[in-house]
């Protein structure tokens, strides 16, 4: 059945990944992007969709309560996808209150219009709302430790997570207490194309086309657990198509590394495909840094309810979703570039320098 599915956060990393590949695999459906274009915001992620006759973008705040309601209305609205969030931990640490607004209060006023929207429609059976959220609300786990299940008690150390797990819980209990349809799904950090220039990954490859230091946080041994972006895409796929609802689906890659392990796996690659660095071997710009406050020791994931109820399987190894990542960043100098504006810059100061 075709859908007309609402986006929201659409121009920010996953958002753009999931709209493009959504727009390619299911040609016959409605897409409507609703995004605030904050800094992590950017309408170039989605600049193959501009001309399509079945993609609109509105400009706007999800904690807007008419605007939701009118684009639920006007577009008649059978599914939402949200991954609208304030997304990055340090930022959490630096300033906690774009995160409780956008995160919990976002979430909350996009719960009550679907849940007033479907109320109207007669309560469709194949409405959906799509939740989209983090390992990172079960907290941090001892290195002997079994991976988070979805039966994980949560324990969120940050004010990010702390407030990811208050949107979960939201979603939650409209499922329980209206019978809303919705579907919570749990993800461990994600990587690749369009990810905005503080995290991690993208953060280390630039530095080494700048020739710039990589800050590694306190000992870099702490662990993520790391998943190419286009599996999310299609974990979400199975998910929206196949997903029980009321459910809570863990997403992740099965790849498990510590910090300074996947730089200096990031430093041999860059180094292989980029003759041109400024320094090498790369590695030689490795520095340790202050550490994040009350940062998580180790996140990782079992998606095994996943793949046996929904039947979904990552496709890339760490290593060849990292390679098409690099190489990405190489040959897109003039998306990243723009993005190191004089805010990043104060922003990395604060961060790094201060
Ligand atoms: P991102 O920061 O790259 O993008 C967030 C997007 O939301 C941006 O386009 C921004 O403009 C938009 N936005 C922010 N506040 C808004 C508001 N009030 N109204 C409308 N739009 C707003 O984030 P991301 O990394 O793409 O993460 C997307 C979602 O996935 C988030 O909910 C995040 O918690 C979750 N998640 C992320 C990861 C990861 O590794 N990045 C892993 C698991 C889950
Ligand atoms: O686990 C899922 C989460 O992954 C998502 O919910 C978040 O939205 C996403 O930002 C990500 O959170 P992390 O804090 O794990 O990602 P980040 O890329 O900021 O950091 C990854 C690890 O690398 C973490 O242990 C901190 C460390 N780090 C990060 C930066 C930016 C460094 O050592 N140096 C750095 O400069």
């Amino acid at each position: 059945m075709k859908k007309n599915i609402l986006v929201t956060g659409g121009a920010g990393f996953i958002g753009s990944n999931f709209v493009n590949y959504w727009a390619e695999n299911h040609p016959q459906d409605n897409i409507i992007v609703l995004d605030a274009l904050t800094y992590a915001g950017n309408l170039d992620n989605l600049a193959y969709l501009q001309d399509k006759p079945n993609f609109s973008f509105i400009h706007g705040d999800i904690c807007h309560r008419t605007l939701v309601d009118n684009i639920l209305e006007k577009e008649n609205i059978t599914t939402i996808a949200h991954f609208a969030a304030e997304s990055h931990v340090d930022r959490s640490i630096l300033n906690p209150n774009a995160f409780i607004q956008t995160n919990v209060i976002g979430t909350f006023t996009l719960l009550e219009s679907f849940r007033h929207h479907w109320q109207v429609q007669n309560q469709p059976p194949e409405y959906r709302f799509l939740h989209v959220s983090t390992d990172e609300v079960y907290g941090s786990l001892e290195m002997e430790a079994p991976a988070f299940t979805e039966t994980t008690p949560y324990a969120p150390n940050s004010p990010y997570s702390a407030s990811k797990a208050g949107s979960d819980h939201l979603a939650r209990a409209y499922y329980h207490t209206y019978n809303l349809p919705t579907i919570i799904t749990n993800c461990s950090n994600n990587y690749g194309a369009y990810h905005f220039p503080e995290k991690l990954i993208p953060l280390m490859c630039i530095n080494i086309l700048l020739g710039k230091p990589l800050p590694i946080y306190g000992d870099g041994q702490n662990i993520r657990d790391w998943l190419y972006v286009k599996d999310h895409c299609t974990a979400l796929d199975a998910v929206l198509h196949k997903g029980k609802t009321g459910e809570t689906y863990n997403v992740g890659g099965n790849n498990e590394v510590k910090n300074l392990d996947l730089v200096k796996l990031i430093c041999q690659i860059m180094d292989e495909i980029e003759p041109n660095l400024p320094i090498k071997p790369s590695s030689q710009l490795i520095t340790f840094v202050k550490d994040r406050a009350g940062h998580d020791r180790r996140y990782a994931i079992n998606s095994s309810k996943l793949q046996k109820e929904l039947n979904w399987q990552p496709s890339a190894t760490l290593e060849t979703g990292l390679r098409e990542t690099l190489q990405w960043y190489v040959n897109n100098r003039q998306w990243w570039q723009p993005l190191l504006s004089e805010n990043y810059q104060n922003y990395y100061q604060q961060v790094y320098e201060e």
